[in-house]
């Protein structure tokens, strides 16, 4: 198994997309993407695509605040390639300092964050998002 990361280009657009609509649930919906792919547009950030023996197999999303510290918007591995090190590749990618924040009830996306390097820092309470609390991890 030999996996790379590498930034996102137009011809992966509907494997991000596909991996992205099974996880909607967790990662957010697609729905705000009107163009014929989502890399390039202002408001999108920055993806990275995860490829094991040239076979495309995760993604990842971040975007600059304000502050200068980036966010993690999302981070999927395809299913049958987890637990093979697929995101903790992309993690080692990410431009830092990095804040991600993940739904309290995800656990296996709270173990793997604290795996991986990132310091839990608290909760924080969103708003529009059912009065549900989201576990906030840095990456210095
Ligand atoms: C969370 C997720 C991205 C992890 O991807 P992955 O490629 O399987 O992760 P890795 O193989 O790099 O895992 C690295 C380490 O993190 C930890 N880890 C990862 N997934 C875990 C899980 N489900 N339960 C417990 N620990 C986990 C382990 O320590 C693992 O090392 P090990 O396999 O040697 O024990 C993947 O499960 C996923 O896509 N989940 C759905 C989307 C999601 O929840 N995204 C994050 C919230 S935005």
């Amino acid at each position: 198994m030999r996996i790379e990361v590498r930034a996102a280009r137009a011809d992966d657009w509907p494997f991000v997309r596909d991996l992205w609509n099974r996880l909607d649930r967790i990662l957010g919906p697609l729905w705000y993407i009107t163009k014929p792919h989502g890399f390039g547009m202002p408001d999108m950030g920055e993806f990275f695509v995860a490829e094991n023996d040239g076979a495309l197999c995760g993604f990842s999303r971040v975007k600059r605040g304000r502050d200068g510290c980036w966010n993690l918007k999302q981070i999927g591995t395809a299913p049958d390639a987890r637990r093979c090190g697929v995101a903790r590749a992309m993690v080692a990618k990410l431009p830092r300092p990095c804040e991600v924040q993940t739904d309290e009830d995800n656990a296996g996306a709270r173990r793997f964050y604290s795996a991986t390097g990132w310091v839990y820092g608290g909760f924080v309470l969103p708003r529009n998002h059912g009065g549900r609390r989201k576990a906030v991890f840095y990456l210095t």
